[in-house]
């Protein structure tokens, strides 16, 4: 008898037939998130899970008698109770490798944006003010020859690295938990501790994961040392930085600006004032959010969940059960 995963996002056509050649597929094809009660109904009799936003965690597994496997189509696996798991001997895979170079070119375009005030520009055309050449007020900040600091050098963070190396001639540095000579050498970038990087970034780029180490790790001290001139940009997840300190830090003008691709609370709430500034880039969490690149996470996630089913352990198993 074939082993059963239940799929909770949207998967094309050819990842659904790779996936129902080894196992029967139960599909979850609405837009909004299936709702928690129905989930833990329908996990009772599967093996595997392909989710991407699902709280996987102690309530989960004890509705979940055969699970094996739970496969997370992105990076980031901040909805998995890691410790559950690993007691449980459920196999938990992401996504690493395939969306590096995409979220770093949209962290390149978040952080232009941000400094370039390119939204608020292309407001000001759209809404017809464009009635002679605009003046100092509305003029942006350079990009090419700062200073980048990233907080958490992991793949992405690597490839953000180069780009503004090579292509923007930039100074970058990086703080993280492990230094990573090999990094050094190949990016040309330099370690610093984390107070120094907060303290003399042009740009500040956190990309650490969210963990119970990195909650609020961006809090009101560290919005209180930064230039006056720094943009800070966030594309890891949102509750790595206290929110509201960031708030307060762009209305006291602590800092010049920020470029968000993500939030506390997502979707984010229309009454969240960050977007009422005009200083402050926000999307709606789309690092990895391109036609091909998406694509390409359904097919590797479904490829590592059959691996998992199969016995295997494969290269995308979460780091803490290698
Ligand atoms: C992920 O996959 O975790 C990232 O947030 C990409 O957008």
């Amino acid at each position: 008898m074939k082993k059963k995963v239940l799929v909770t996002e949207p998967i094309p056509f050819h990842v659904k037939e790779l996936l129902e050649r080894e196992v029967e597929v139960e599909l979850w094809e609405q837009a909004d998130q299936m709702p928690r009660e129905l989930l833990l109904k329908k996990i009772t009799d599967k093996h595997g899970l392909i989710t991407s936003k699902d709280q996987i965690d102690e309530e989960l597994i004890k509705h979940a008698p055969v699970l094996e496997a739970v496969s997370n189509i992105s990076v980031g696996y901040d909805n998995f109770d890691v410790q559950a798991l690993k007691e449980n001997n459920i196999l938990a895979t992401h996504t690493p490798y395939v969306l590096d170079e995409t979220v770093a070119d949209l962290i390149f375009g978040l952080i232009i944006s941000t400094a370039r005030r390119i939204p608020e520009l292309d407001r000001y055309v759209k809404e017809g003010n464009w009635t002679h050449s605009i003046d100092t007020p509305m003029f942006g900040d350079n990009v090419h020859h700062k200073k980048l600091g990233i907080i958490g050098m992991g793949r992405i963070g690597e490839k953000v690295a180069r780009r503004a190396r090579l292509g923007f001639e930039m100074e970058v540095s990086y703080y993280n938990r492990n230094r990573k000579e090999e990094v050094e050498t190949k990016y040309d970038v330099y370690y610093e501790d984390f107070q120094s990087l907060i303290a003399t970034s042009d740009f500040i780029l956190l990309m650490t994961p969210l963990t119970n180490e990195t909650y609020h790790l961006i809090d009101k001290d560290a919005f209180e040392n930064m230039k006056e001139s720094c943009f800070f940009i966030n594309a890891s997840r949102g509750a790595v930085v206290n929110e509201s300190a960031l708030i307060a830090a762009l209305e006291q003008k602590q800092i010049r600006g920020a470029g968000l691709d993500v939030f506390t609370q997502e979707p984010v709430d229309i009454s969240n004032p960050l977007l009422k500034m005009n200083n402050v880039v926000t999307l709606p969490h789309v690092g990895s959010a391109t036609a091909e690149t998406r694509d390409e996470m359904k097919q590797f996630t479904a490829e590592s969940m059959l691996k998992c089913l199969q016995g295997d352990k494969p290269e995308s198993l979460i780091k803490e059960l290698k």
